[in-house]
């Protein structure tokens, strides 16, 4: 409970994830998901591998989909455009790219080995997809850093990758994105290991940007503690290794971007001043210390990377050395591709529209040019709750996208007030049904509106109005 009171440790729950809505409203989850488990088959093959489904067992079909999909993969798709440029500008800078792992992981692998706490928001069935108890997707790359330690024969490694996150719908979320996630490591038995670091500190290429990082001399403090094995300066120097390096790829990125918008014919100012970033502390359970970057990009502050100083046992549970030192970083980059290639919708990236997928070619930043979308459906459902009910927003959102699964474009709370004499409260929320490649028709969004209705009454108890 202190915990939660503190705002400097509460933003472990905030941030342990890029982009996080965790919400907390476990009960009503509970009672969603445990009449949901019914819904699945007795398994469930995935990638030739099958899995015995359970009471977590809660992917809907449609996410199993996306799975297939491999984005990142694709050079002629945006997210693997990007993936390609950002490999090209750290090539021969050490690193071995990863890019095939499958999403499937295990609670292990995704939680414990990197030291989430038991009571973590993010082993919630309400935030994670789960295969059943033990197996679930991926919902970041870091899953993969034990095997990658352990298997990577260059000072450092790259991982690109689909994950997956129960998350609201709109225009810049989806359930499933891509990460890129970067490690490097050194031996404290390497010959002068601080001139060493300065050398490679050096090789890393300049940047122009513009930064403000309040920890660059003193990256240590109570809340974001050295690690005992390390020495002060170890923890200056390799701090500064990571963050340039962050710098160096970030910049690379945005500088790309600007240069593409330049050529699409923008002259906005922002094109013409220098990027800008800062640093601010970050909590993540298997780093410390930690950071977060953040980039100016259109009068706002856009979070992107998370990183920090690997916990040693991370090192240790993946085989290595006790004289192992090292950072890693994780970079979302669904959001950074909609701004290289000025997609105004993340959903965009799933589309199968041929509309879509010819714009785009391997090694070219294209901007995107929109074509006429498929006219949307929308439909309220508006209810009375029954007192003291659970119903969470992400609740609805779970219900809408079950039954509308890709079709669902989004879900808003649009009106709440509590009747002055019975003291009930009523909800309205408005669900906007679209699909990126077809039209749809009033009767197929009828049975799905039905359905969602008939799940909030049975789940919910609540009382359609
Ligand atoms: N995996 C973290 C996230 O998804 C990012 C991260 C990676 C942080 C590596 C520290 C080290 O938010």
């Amino acid at each position: 409970m202190l915990e939660m009171l503190n705002p400097v440790r509460n933003r472990i729950a905030v941030n342990a994830f890029l982009r996080s809505s965790w919400s907390l409203s476990v009960f009503s989850r509970f009672k969603y998901s445990t009449i949901q488990a019914r819904k699945y088959p007795d398994e469930i093959v995935l990638d030739g591998k099958s899995y015995k489904t359970d009471e977590w067992t809660n992917i809907p079909d449609f996410i199993l989909e996306l799975t297939k999909r491999q984005l990142h993969q694709n050079p002629n798709h945006p997210i693997g455009i990007l993936r390609d440029l950002i490999e090209r500008n750290m090539k021969d800078m050490g690193y071995t790219f990863y890019n095939n792992f499958k999403p499937a992981v295990t609670t292990f692998q995704n939680f414990d080995v990197l030291g989430f706490p038991d009571d973590h928001p993010g082993r919630s069935k309400s935030d994670t997809y789960y295969l059943n108890k033990d197996n679930l997707l991926r919902t970041h790359t870091s899953a993969h850093e034990l095997e990658c330690f352990q298997t990577c024969e260059t000072p450092g490694y790259l991982i690109t990758a689909d994950v997956y996150r129960k998350d609201e719908i709109d225009r810049t979320h989806y359930p499933a994105f891509h990460q890129l996630e970067g490690a490097r490591t050194w031996s404290k038995n390497t010959p002068n290991l601080e001139e060493q670091i300065l050398k490679d500190i050096e090789s890393i290429p300049k940047t122009n940007i513009i930064v403000e990082d309040p920890f660059r001399e003193q990256p240590i403090n109570a809340e974001n503690p050295k690690q005992d094995y390390m020495t002060e300066k170890q923890v200056q120097l390799i701090q500064v290794h990571l963050k340039k390096s962050v710098e160096f790829l970030v910049n690379q990125v945005f500088e790309t971007a600007r240069e593409s918008a330049r050529l699409a014919g923008s002259t906005e100012p922002y094109l013409n001043e220098p990027l800008k970033i800062r640093w601010v502390e970050a909590y993540f359970p298997w780093t410390s210390p930690s950071w977060e970057i953040e980039v100016w990009w259109k009068g706002e502050w856009l979070e992107c990377c998370g990183c920090g100083i690997v916990q040693q046992q991370v090192l240790l549970n993946a085989g290595l050395g006790e004289d192992k030192l090292g950072w890693a970083f994780g970079i979302g980059i669904d959001r950074i591709a909609m701004l290289l290639f000025g997609i105004p919708d993340i959903r965009l990236f799933w589309s199968l529209d041929e509309r879509f997928s010819n714009q785009f070619q391997q090694g070219k930043i294209a901007t995107f040019v929109p074509y006429s979308k498929f006219p949307g459906i929308k439909r309220d459902v508006s209810f009375w709750l029954p007192t003291d009910s659970l119903l969470h927003e992400n609740d609805v959102m779970e219900i809408v996208r079950t039954h509308a699964g890709d079709v669902a474009e989004s879900v808003a709370n649009i009106d709440e007030f509590v009747h002055p004499k019975t003291g009930r409260k009523s909800q309205c929320y408005r669900i906007n049904y679209q699909s990126m490649d077809r039209n749809l028709t009033n009767e197929e969004i009828n049975e799905v509106h039905n359905k969602v209705e008939a799940d909030l009454k049975k789940y919910f108890d609540v009382e359609i109005r």
